[in-house]
């Protein structure tokens, strides 16, 4: 499972630092291959001697080579790495990580990463409880590193506690059951960069108030998780929702209204090889938004709304002929002949239909039942699925239009 994998350590000023070469070892062992980088502190509990010759590879501690003035881009070790392992993680360099501060290789490289980032605490129990330190958990597990667990147990100060730095073997079936989750495999779309616009919108009527749909998100976030395991790389634009993609792979843009969500899209999709349009986008939103919240009063009160963009329309607009765009249509009535419109309305390759008056489909639900027309006339009809079955049969179908 790790054969193969290319793994970034970075090992911080730890007590448990002297577990980080066994790790190092069984991951070497395991066929992965390893590089180091060590924060200066992390060096008065081991040589970077030791690490470089348990990992094969010279141990990065700064930003260059102070003999030779080589520079060592943090930016390469994050496009080189599958995974940047950070453990042990001090509550010094955790506190860092939320907070930007870049005073080191190891801090500079995870600013940087692009590859997904998992973390492994170790620190004594009284700390490892304290609000800030759980603050700044929080704040890196919303930026979606990978958290790994700290357990309770004897720690180096002879208290007992959570706070224990993981053992090398729990990290490895860590590390492993991240790798299951996303199997690499040969399909047409690894590789590909995929947009996905994802969940409602919300256009604000004052600082309370807004308009808003029932969408869940759930479908664009399968549609997402299926596109990484695939082997795609996808930028995920995600409406108001308490729906998580699986922290890792998934570059995430948290958006609240339509006019943020088409701006990221605009800005993305001149690097997209396909773009799926998954968002229940508001039509309309209110003209002007009242800055303090409006009072009830005995008078009828009237909003006026302006119609938003067209992101899929914007989009179908900008398409150069090697782009895909795929669309969506939740329809009420006429649902085919409604559904073709839009497609053609908008330049779309392919449209996924869901009508409102199937049964357990649609807003909410963990199952949909769609129908497939593309821009050649065919139309294929799918029974009622779970939203990640669906999601492997729209991009199954996406596969043959590649
Ligand atoms: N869409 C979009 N931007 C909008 C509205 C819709 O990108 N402002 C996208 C949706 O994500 C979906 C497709 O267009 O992929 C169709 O959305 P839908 O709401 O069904 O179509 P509308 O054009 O809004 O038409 P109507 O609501 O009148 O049926």
């Amino acid at each position: 499972m790790l054969k193969g994998k290319r793994i970034l350590l970075g090992v911080t000023g730890s007590i448990a630092a002297y577990k980080s070469v066994w790790l190092v070892r069984s991951l070497v062992k395991e066929g992965a291959e390893v590089k180091v980088i060590m924060t200066p502190s992390a060096t008065d509990f081991i040589t970077p001697l030791t690490l470089s010759v348990v990992s094969g590879n010279p141990v990065y501690l700064k930003p260059y080579n102070p003999d030779t003035g080589e520079w060592h881009s943090h930016i390469d070790l994050g496009f080189w790495a599958d995974i940047f392992l950070i453990g042990p993680a001090t509550a010094n360099t955790i506190g860092k990580m939320a907070h930007g501060v870049a005073d080191n290789l190891l801090l500079t490289t995870y600013l940087s990463a692009r590859c997904p980032v998992m973390v492994a605490p170790a620190m004594d129990v009284d700390m490892f409880r304290s609000k800030p330190h759980q603050d700044n958990l929080k704040i890196l597990a919303e930026r979606n590193c990978i958290i790994l667990n700290s357990p309770e147990g004897d720690l180096a100060s002879g208290l007992t506690g959570e706070g224990r730095f993981l053992e090398p073997e729990e990290i490895i079936y860590e590390l492993k059951n991240y790798f299951a989750r996303f199997p690499e495999k040969k399909t047409k779309i690894a590789g590909k960069k995929i947009l996905i616009t994802a969940g409602p919108t919300f256009e604000p009527i004052d600082p309370v108030r807004y308009i808003g749909n029932h969408s869940s998100g759930k479908m664009g976030v399968a549609l997402a998780e299926k596109a990484v395991q695939m082997g795609a790389e996808v930028v995920l634009i995600l409406g108001p929702t308490s729906v998580k993609p699986v922290p890792g792979k998934i570059e995430v843009i948290h958006v609240t209204t339509a006019e943020e969500m088409y701006k990221a899209a605009k800005t993305h999709f001149p690097v997209t090889d396909i773009a799926i349009m998954a968002a229940a986008v508001a039509d309309f939103t209110p003209t002007e938004t009242f800055n303090r919240k409006v009072k009830r009063g005995k008078e009828d009160l009237v909003l006026r709304l302006k119609p938003t963009r067209d992101i899929a329309a914007m989009l179908g607009k900008q398409k150069h002929t090697n782009q895909l765009i795929v669309g969506f249509a939740l329809e009420s009535n006429d649902e085919i002949e409604n559904a073709r419109k839009k497609l053609v309305r908008k330049n779309l390759d392919f449209i996924v239909l869901n009508s409102l008056n199937d049964d357990q489909a649609g807003f909410g639900y963990d199952t949909n039942k769609i129908t497939i027309l593309d821009k050649s006339g065919n139309q294929k009809e799918y029974p009622l699925k779970s939203k990640s079955e669906v999601a492997g049969d729209i991009l199954s179908y996406l596969q043959e239009q590649i």
